[in-house]
């Protein structure tokens, strides 16, 4: 079989769960109000997931929601990559447990854990097993039950987290598609954004809730989206003025605001969701590509760009001519 040169996204895909948390519901339960909230990142509310809701169930929802999006059924699909950092189980992995749900039994299937960069690391690695010819289409998902990893008194951080899940399919194309994809890690920056708990002899060892200097990842997230930004769009001898619609991590809309300004990028063209479902980790992009999808804002022809962030420290970009 001779290689694609391409991939190209056939369908988005989203899925929230059901139970709204407000930022007035937060407000009985630490030190906080819906000014303070809005204010410093732009949140209004987050999904949290049921009991026993688990992230290869979101991420099911939104990978049908995909499927249906591109025409096509699960037996269609020969790899599955799915991004999280908050699996159903330490193992069988929550690709394989997605794939069990969707009744595939062909292909592979394996998570990737980049935290909030996770999608961008997702696409760029089924991209490039497309590309190579090795599998033809596949679903890439970013889900998240991170509502599970927060410490629920801690204000400084568990007004900022939701639960969701979103997805594309990714298929063989001549036409891009895929431009091209930048990945970058610096785990020097480790301290700054984690979760240290781990699962040791029948129970967990150290603090498994999420620890997060805002300050220094706000700085850092703002630097390395703008360098990641130029880098993609400079490998592809593109301008930011060609860019249609800037699709970035989910966290903070200042976060969002500050890189395109930095960048010349105006704000319409900057996709804006995390009002609805607060920072969903690894869903969160994925989440905004399906809204801006479906509403018509981003056509066929359009210049994306899709930019991730998060812990490890992590980033990268993927740039997309729709
Ligand atoms: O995927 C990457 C994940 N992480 C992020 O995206 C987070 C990046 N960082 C941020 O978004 C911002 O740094 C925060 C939203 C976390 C904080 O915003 P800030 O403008 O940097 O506020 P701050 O940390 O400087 O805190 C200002 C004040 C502090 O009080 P004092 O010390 O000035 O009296 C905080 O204790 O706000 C206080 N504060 C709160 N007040 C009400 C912190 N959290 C809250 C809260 N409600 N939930």
């Amino acid at each position: 079989m001779s290689a694609p040169a391409r991939s190209r996204i056939a369908g988005t895909g989203s899925h929230l769960p059901a139970r709204v948390l407000t930022n007035r519901d937060l407000e009985s339960m630490v030190d906080t109000t819906d000014e303070w909230i809005v204010a410093r990142t732009g949140i209004r509310e987050r999904r949290i997931a049921a009991d026993g809701e688990t992230t290869s169930d979101l991420a099911l929802a939104a990978a049908r929601n995909a499927l249906a999006a591109a025409g096509l059924r699960p037996g269609d699909i020969d790899l599955i990559v799915l991004a999280t950092s908050t699996p159903d189980m330490v193992f069988p992995s929550s690709a394989c447990l997605l794939q069990k749900k969707l009744g595939i039994r062909h292909g592979a299937a394996f998570d990737v854990q980049a935290v909030c960069s996770g999608f961008v690391y997702a696409l760029a690695t089924a991209d490039q097993f497309i590309r190579s010819g090795m599998h033809r289409r596949a679903l890439v998902v970013g889900a998240e039950v991170f509502s599970r990893i927060l410490d629920w008194k801690d204000r400084g951080t568990c007004v900022l987290f939701g639960d969701g899940a979103g997805a594309v399919v990714l298929e063989a194309s001549p036409e891009p598609g895929i431009l091209s994809s930048h990945l970058h890690a610096d785990g020097a920056y480790a301290d700054i954004l984690n979760t240290p708990g781990h699962v040791s002899g029948g129970g967990v060892t150290g603090d498994p809730t999420l620890k997060m200097d805002g300050g220094a990842v706000f700085k850092l997230a703002v630097r390395v989206l703008e360098e990641s930004a130029h880098e993609a769009l400079s490998a592809n001898g593109l301008a930011v003025a060609d860019v249609d619609w800037f699709v970035a991590h989910q966290a903070n809309v200042r976060i969002i605001s500050h890189t395109a300004r930095k960048l010349g990028i105006p704000p319409e063209k900057c996709v804006v969701t995390v009002d609805r479902h607060a920072n969903t980790s690894a869903a969160s992009i994925p989440l905004a590509l399906d809204v801006a999808a479906r509403d018509g804002r981003i056509k066929r022809g359009d210049l994306v760009l899709l930019e991730g962030v998060g812990g490890g420290f992590t980033w990268g970009s993927v740039l997309i001519r729709w």
